[in-house]
């Protein structure tokens, strides 16, 4: 583990000015075989499915298909597919899992308490997530800086301690503005609820469009606080947990 923690940081001083295009080559490179891009057809992961397709069109693309998906997503998912001729891996929730968590708090109990939407936000992508990433050395998010106060401090490429594996996030210094120009310029594929007040797309029980001016991330499981909006895709292990470790 410390290993793998000590290559990530080395990996990030080399890389994190790097072009996007430039680091990708890289890793998929390196990589190849044990590589994988996380898409949930936001604007960024369609700018990485765009660059990592033309770099290695056979290169593994993954989706976290919750069951909870506007129907928007599907649409993008199938153009997305068409047009670069690809297949995207989708992980849906395990069945048991997700009757016992329905049984036990309701279709939509993730409104009720922040225990019961992550809950909802384990079953339906933490857990897929774990089987998506096993055997895997990297992956690859379309995390942004600009996106939340609880990604300030990401870098291009880490060590993700939560999953034990290499994570980058090229697009971490881009600008929404930077995002849109390259969607633009190379005619990408993107959910049409981006043309309607969404910035932020995840499950359509948990997003909704903002007003303009308003925070990239403020339409997402919009009841909770920002410091809570995480579904634990990526986490940072608190300090206190990591003390705690430490001394174990
Ligand atoms: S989330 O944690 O709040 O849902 P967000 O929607 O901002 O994340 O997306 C950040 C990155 O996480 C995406 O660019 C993508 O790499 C990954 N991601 C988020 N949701 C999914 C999903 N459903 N399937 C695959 N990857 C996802
Ligand atoms: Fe469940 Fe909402 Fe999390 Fe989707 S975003 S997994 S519906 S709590």
């Amino acid at each position: 583990m410390r290993e793998i923690s000590i290559r990530a940081e080395a990996y990030n001083n080399q890389f994190n000015t790097s072009e996007p295009e430039e680091i990708l080559r890289y890793f998929l490179n390196i990589y190849e075989g044990t590589i994988a891009l996380a898409t949930s057809f936001g604007a960024e992961d369609q700018v990485l499915t765009h660059i990592c397709t033309s770099i290695d069109p056979e290169c593994e693309i993954f989706t976290l298909d919750t069951g909870r998906l506007p129907e928007e997503t599907y649409r993008v998912w199938e153009r997305t597919e068409r047009l670069y001729g690809i297949r995207i891996r989708p992980l849906v929730p395990e069945q048991d899992a997700l009757e016992r968590l329905l049984r036990e708090q309701g279709i939509n109990g993730f409104y009720e308490s922040i225990e019961k939407r992550k809950r909802c936000c384990e079953v339906r992508k933490i857990d897929p997530l774990r089987r998506a990433l096993a055997g895997k050395d990297v992956w690859i998010t379309g995390l942004r800086r600009e996106q939340s106060v609880t990604r300030s401090d990401a870098k291009v490429v880490e060590y993700d301690e939560q999953f034990g594996l290499i994570k980058i996030n090229p697009l971490l210094g881009w600008s929404t503005q930077r995002v849109w120009a390259y969607i633009r310029e190379h005619e990408i594929p993107y959910n049409e609820l981006h043309d309607r007040g969404y910035p932020s797309i995840g499950c359509a029980p948990c997003t909704r469009a903002v007003a303009a001016g308003e925070d990239i991330r403020s339409g997402r499981w919009w009841w909770e606080s920002p410091e809570h909006k995480e579904c634990g895709l990526h986490l940072k292990k608190r300090k206190e947990e990591k003390e705690e470790a430490t001394h174990e």
